[in-house]
């Protein structure tokens, strides 16, 4: 209240007396997380090296679809057939990467020809997922940001976009508790996405689920069905979905998986199919085994990680609150689910408050990561990942943060 910026100064000078080493930045889960999944280390031995549907997890055998079990058991979470699945490796960018590339080099199902002589533009929503963004920018996708709203991608600038362009062939977002904003789509906006016109016969909705399961309040969100919506208005080939455990068991050795109609899956699976002869068998049949047995499930064991990140969360919102709050120097999201927290500053100070955390010791996503080419073209946004570090140097790494907001708005005020 009222803090000059002398007083702000001495603050954030006791601060970097302190030596803090403190890392808001990354997107993991912490220790205490992977705990919760350490049986299934164990539980693939060599009594269960066949599964119930018959396959022998040391050979090759198997398909480049993953296996039954595994397909049944993920086609769950994404509220699909299993015949729509197509599950991996331990990551979903992978199959990403796979799916975004065979399109350059051969096209989709129903497109006339390969993408990478159209000069194939992609929709992504800002601010959103860098490696999204990098990915498609180093395969050759031009990416044309539409901003996220609370209820998903901005439809009235997408529709426009998709409708006039034949070279636009697909938006690219994360439907349910968006990295970084923690927005879900809205069934008008799933229903707009499915039905709009598109100037091409072949536009993709490649929407990453990587948050389905992720709930952090007592009203999970649950966004209505991609491909199921696309079914129902006729455009069955026009989504693909993307999902993984790497927040659920291990960031390092999770699955990877993805759904789309069955047409696509066995146009894509053929393609990948020169790629591998399939996946790793043991790591899916771990999943399958452990998962399955774990009490309640998947939303069982996602209960468990609830229990264990709320408290940080509510520790980020707690101290903006009490340094931010009524002050008009930032506004912030406060997500029902998903791993982070989006602040945006009111003036274009967001590389400058990245900078002092960083001189006090706190490391922060750097300013821009969410926006295509590392640029946030109005300087304010903020990514805050509060999973990994412990509850109390979450707290602490938050005081300083948005001590460092309110110093970088003083400084530019006296400007
Ligand atoms: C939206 C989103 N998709 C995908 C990933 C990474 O998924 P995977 O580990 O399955 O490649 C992340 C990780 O932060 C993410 O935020």
């Amino acid at each position: 209240m009222g803090e000059t910026l002398d007083t702000l100064q001495k603050r954030f000078d006791d601060f970097k007396s302190m030596d803090l080493k403190l890392n808001m930045q990354r997107g993991q889960p912490s220790n205490q997380n992977f705990d919760l999944s350490n049986d299934m280390l164990t539980i693939v031995n060599e009594d269960t090296l066949e599964t119930p549907s018959g396959v022998d997890l040391r050979n090759y055998p198997g398909g480049v679809a993953g296996l039954p079990e595994a397909r049944e058991l993920f086609s769950e979470m994404l509220g699909v057939k299993a015949s729509e699945m197509i599950v991996g490796n331990n990551a979903s960018l992978e199959l990403m990467a796979s799916t975004l590339k065979w399109a350059m080099l051969k096209g989709l199902k129903n497109s006339d020809a390969p993408w990478f002589n159209q000069s194939p533009k992609m929709i992504v929503t800002i601010p959103g997922y860098d490696r999204h963004f990098k990915l498609l920018e180093v395969i050759g996708y031009e990416l044309v940001p539409v901003p996220i709203t609370e209820n998903g991608p901005d439809m009235d600038q997408v529709e426009a976009l998709a409708a006039k362009d034949p070279s636009v062939k697909g938006i690219f977002f994360v439907p349910t508790y968006s990295n970084p904003t923690g927005d879900s789509i809205s069934d008008d906006a799933v229903r707009r996405l499915v039905s709009m016109k598109t100037a091409a016969s072949d536009f993709t909705i490649f929407a990453d689920d990587a948050y389905i399961v992720h709930h952090l309040s007592d009203e999970p969100v649950k966004t209505m069905n991609l491909l199921r919506a696309a079914e129902e208005a006729g455009n069955p080939d026009r989504v693909v979905l993307f999902g993984s455990t790497s927040k659920i068991t291990f960031a390092g050795a999770g699955i990877g998986f993805m759904a789309s109609s069955e047409a696509n899956v066995a146009y894509l699976t053929k393609l990948m199919g020169f790629q591998t002869i399939g996946p790793n068998k043991i790591e899916q049949y771990r999943h399958v085994r452990f998962l399955k047995s774990y009490p309640g499930g998947i939303s069982g064991l996602m209960t468990k990680h609830r229990a264990i990140l709320t408290p940080k969360f509510t520790a980020v919102q707690d101290a903006l609150e009490n340094e931010l709050g009524g002050t008009g120097l930032a506004t912030w999201t406060n997500p029902k689910g998903g791993y982070f927290v989006s602040l945006d500053t009111d003036r274009p100070v967001a590389d400058r408050v990245v900078a002092l955390a960083k001189e006090a010791g706190v490391a922060l996503t750097p300013a821009g990561a969410p926006f295509p080419g590392g640029v946030d073209p109005n300087n304010r946004n903020i990514r805050l990942s509060p999973s990994r570090p412990p509850v109390e140097e979450v707290k602490q790494a938050m005081e300083i943060d948005a001590v460092c907001v309110k110093l970088a708005s003083a400084e530019y005020d006296a400007q």
